[in-house]
């Protein structure tokens, strides 16, 4: 099953969207007049000088620990073809970029599996020889957070520790973040704003890492990469902390509501999860996600994620009359 396939083309035209993991809310003021600034701006070339400035003052870093992406998936990309690294390692299951990306440019991939009872990373299971390693926090399709020491303890001076960080802002856990974390040797956190801000068209995300590096893979990209609008929406949601307050809030308490109804259905397995989607076994029904799409619901069929097979699905969590509008398809579906 290919390493590329996302949530994004799965939804059939008028379903309820839980492939794809947005939070739907709609931007703030702040938000809409920056990208209609940025429009009027758009015959001039980008200027990413406030976005980085604003990026490094909000993780306590200089802007030359920042680089500006366009959406934290060119990261993958962009490292893969810049560093060329022989011998990486992925934990999975998880988001499959950084593979794909990795595997693209020839390099080595070894596969670290997460526990598949608790979805737990045992640090010990990473190669030493991985001269790169890729992880998510929280993971995506697990919704599991790695205490920030574990990931701490994987860093190595001859390695790089590249953690996406794409959907922390959506947990209501920021202290697992590695973003203030200067100090520790070869590390990288990606982040992106498509998530929470739902700007997934827009592509906005950033980068922060050693001066060095950030250089070097400026080095091997064309310039204005990062358009006018993300450059303006990246500065101005970089200095708003309350947003991602609210909206996690938000989604914990329609998360914990959904969990709950899930692991009360019987033949179904559902994990606690930190983000604002949730993993989801059901070992009876083989066409879940056809049956659900016939339902008027889309999901994310999981099998396509290293170390998943078809009794997985991925949800998103959406707001609660939505949600119960999953939970009546699954019911339909598994009393057939
Ligand atoms: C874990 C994870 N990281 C990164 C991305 C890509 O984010 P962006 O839209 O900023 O490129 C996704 C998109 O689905 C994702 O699931």
């Amino acid at each position: 099953l290919s390493l590329r396939l996302h949530g994004d083309t799965l939804a059939r035209p008028g379903a309820l969207d839980f492939a794809t993991c947005l939070w739907p809310a709609p931007p703030p003021a702040a938000l809409i007049d920056a990208l209609a600034r940025g429009l009027e701006e758009c015959a001039r070339y980008p200027d990413e000088r406030s976005a980085r400035e604003r990026i490094a003052a909000r993780h306590g870093r200089q802007p030359e620990e920042v680089l500006l992406l366009n959406g934290a998936c060119e990261a993958f990309w962009l490292l893969a073809h810049a560093l060329r690294p022989l011998r990486t390692a992925c934990v999975h299951p998880s988001f499959t970029e950084p593979e794909a990306a990795l595997r693209a440019v020839g390099t080595e991939v070894v596969r670290v599996s997460l526990d598949p009872d608790s979805w737990q990373l045992d640090p010990s299971r990473i190669p030493d020889e991985a001269e790169l390693v890729a992880i998510g926090n929280p993971n995506n399709p697990t919704g599991t957070l790695t205490p920030a020491a574990t990931l701490a303890s994987i860093a190595r001076p001859a390695r790089r520790l590249v953690v996406d960080e794409s959907f922390i802002e959506l947990t209501e856990e920021p202290q697992a973040s590695l973003a203030a974390r200067p100090d520790l040797p070869g590390l990288i956190v990606v982040r992106s704003i498509t998530k929470l801000y739902g700007l997934a068209g827009i592509r906005a995300g950033y980068l922060l890492g050693e001066p060095p590096l950030v250089a070097e893979l400026a080095a091997q990209r064309q310039p204005w990469s990062v358009n006018t609008l993300a450059c303006r929406a990246l500065a101005v949601c970089a200095a708003d902390p309350a947003t991602p307050r609210r909206l996690a809030a938000e989604v914990a308490a329609a998360r914990a509501e959904l969990l709950g109804a899930l692991c009360a259905r019987p033949g179904l397995r559902a994990w606690p999860s930190a983000a604002n989607f949730l993993l989801l076994r059901v070992d009876d029904v083989s066409d879940l996600a056809d049956a659900l799409a016939d339902e008027g619901i889309a999901v994310r069929p999981a099998a396509s994620f290293p170390g998943l097979d078809e009794r997985y699905i991925r949800v998103a969590v959406r707001p609660p009359a939505d949600n119960a509008q999953l939970l009546a398809a699954l019911d339909a579906v598994l009393m057939r």
